[in-house]
């Protein structure tokens, strides 16, 4: 029988080290909120496929979907033949999506599909070329989301040159109550001296940052990034990717806010472990673009669609948002109770939205200085004792609780006492 240390070797050897493995610790099963590897070790999921499974592993009415799917057909390219389940998919997001207005949804694959296909209708639609976007941010991996990225180790150092006509300005902290004037006027200051507004076509932000490390957008912010829009006929584009479908108990955390973007990315629960991403907008925005501008061969399959059908009932038929409640309420409470327990001033922070939260790893609490040895340490230990957990953040020193949704208070409880005790082992 193969182990994880047989397939590690393995792993070595035949993929390259530029895909960076969180844990070698190779998957063999997984249900709800649980996973088993090659080796029978069982282990409560906290990073669900990186916040993809907001509805657990292999949920059964989503099986049950992708099982009727593979009896009738799994591929026909939308373009070519097109397929009720995808039309179905798009009027449910444009129902599900925030404002009134009437609104068009297009499918892709990945996020970072989802993202090159905003900017592409974005600068489309406005005629204009520049944008704006977030240090700290993560947009994803083909070349103009990486453009949008604000990290360069690891995501972009080497890759360049990326498309042009991309601004970084810093994303605020709530947690620092200047922040938000800052950023605004880091913005101003841009307008003012480097790209003029009416050569923006749209400004992109994660209402919370996933992989830049939990870090919530102040709703005030949110608000005023809106009405900046408005005055300068600037699209807002927000990328829902890790935030969407229930995550921060909405449906889409940028309504917390009360905003209303103009496009909206979304790809990861969306179809419950599936590749499918979307793009959803004011209709007016999404018909800029002329036929045959839009598209891809596997974009919007009809696996993934039948599959996100699925997903969608699930949340309503499960109050998902309200067991996003609880669950981030559970999680919340025990993680503040880590923070504030006399081992651990190491934990700087808890932060997040819901159920998207996480604590920040310090080693010092006065100077702020990021514990990411600790934190990788952690992430190792906690894997040994049964807890799959990510790390995030500029710093990797932010440990993510991205657990499905769906998973019992029980097992969330039995996660955070796996993570208070990777932790406690972990410390120098
Ligand atoms: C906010 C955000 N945008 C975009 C992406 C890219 O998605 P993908 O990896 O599916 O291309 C991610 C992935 O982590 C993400 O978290």
């Amino acid at each position: 029988m193969e182990t994880n240390v047989s397939l590690w070797a393995r792993l070595q050897a035949a993929v390259p080290r530029g895909v960076n493995i969180s844990l070698p610790v190779f998957a063999a099963f997984a249900e709800n909120a649980e996973m088993r590897d090659v080796e029978g070790r069982r282990y409560i999921d906290f990073a669900g496929g990186i916040g993809v499974l907001n509805i657990g592993h292999r949920h059964r009415r989503v099986m049950a979907a992708v099982e009727r799917q593979l009896q009738a057909f799994t591929h026909a390219c939308f373009q070519v033949t097109p397929y009720e389940s995808y039309v179905r998919l798009a009027e449910r997001l444009n129902e599900l999506a925030p404002g009134t207005a009437p609104k068009k949804t297009i499918f892709l694959t990945t996020g970072a599909e989802a993202i090159e296909n905003a900017v592409k209708i974005a600068r489309h639609a406005s005629g204009r070329p520049a944008l704006i976007a977030f240090g700290g941010a993560f947009h994803g991996r083909t070349m103009m989301a990486l453009a949008l990225t604000g990290k360069m180790n690891p995501y972009k150092a080497g890759f360049g040159p990326f498309p042009g006509d991309v601004y970084h300005v810093p994303f605020p902290n709530e947690l620092d109550a200047g922040s938000t004037a800052a950023s605004l006027r880091a913005i101003d200051e841009l307008l003012y001296s480097s790209v003029a507004p009416g050569q923006v076509c749209a400004i992109i932000i994660e209402p919370v940052q996933g992989e830049g490390g939990f870090n919530v957008a102040p709703f005030d912010f949110l608000r005023a990034l809106r009405t900046l829009c408005d005055r300068h006929g600037i699209l807002l584009i927000a990328d829902e990717i890790q935030s969407g479908f229930g995550r921060t108990r909405r449906m889409f955390a940028v309504e917390h806010s009360g905003v209303v973007p103009d496009l909206i990315a979304t790809a990861k629960s969306l179809a419950g472990g599936f590749p499918l991403s979307a793009v959803t907008g004011r209709a007016d925005v999404m018909d800029s673009v002329a036929p045959g501008g839009l598209g891809g061969t596997y974009a919007g399959n009809p696996v993934a669609c039948a599959a996100a059908l699925a997903v969608l009932d699930v949340m309503r038929d499960e109050d998902t948002l309200g067991r996003a409640e609880k669950l981030g309420a559970r999680v919340h409470e025990r993680l503040l109770a880590m923070s504030r327990d006399l081992r651990f001033p190491c934990i700087s922070t808890v932060r997040g939205l819901g159920a998207m939260l996480a604590i920040e790893l310090v080693r010092d609490r006065a100077s702020h200085e990021p514990a990411s040895d600790l934190a990788r340490k952690v992430v190792l230990r906690a894997a040994d004792l049964g807890l799959i957990i990510l790390a995030c953040g500029q710093h990797a020193n932010v440990l993510r609780v991205l657990v499905p949704l769906t998973a019992s208070l029980e097992a969330v409880d039995e996660g955070i006492s796996i993570l208070e005790r990777a932790l406690e082992e972990s410390l120098p």
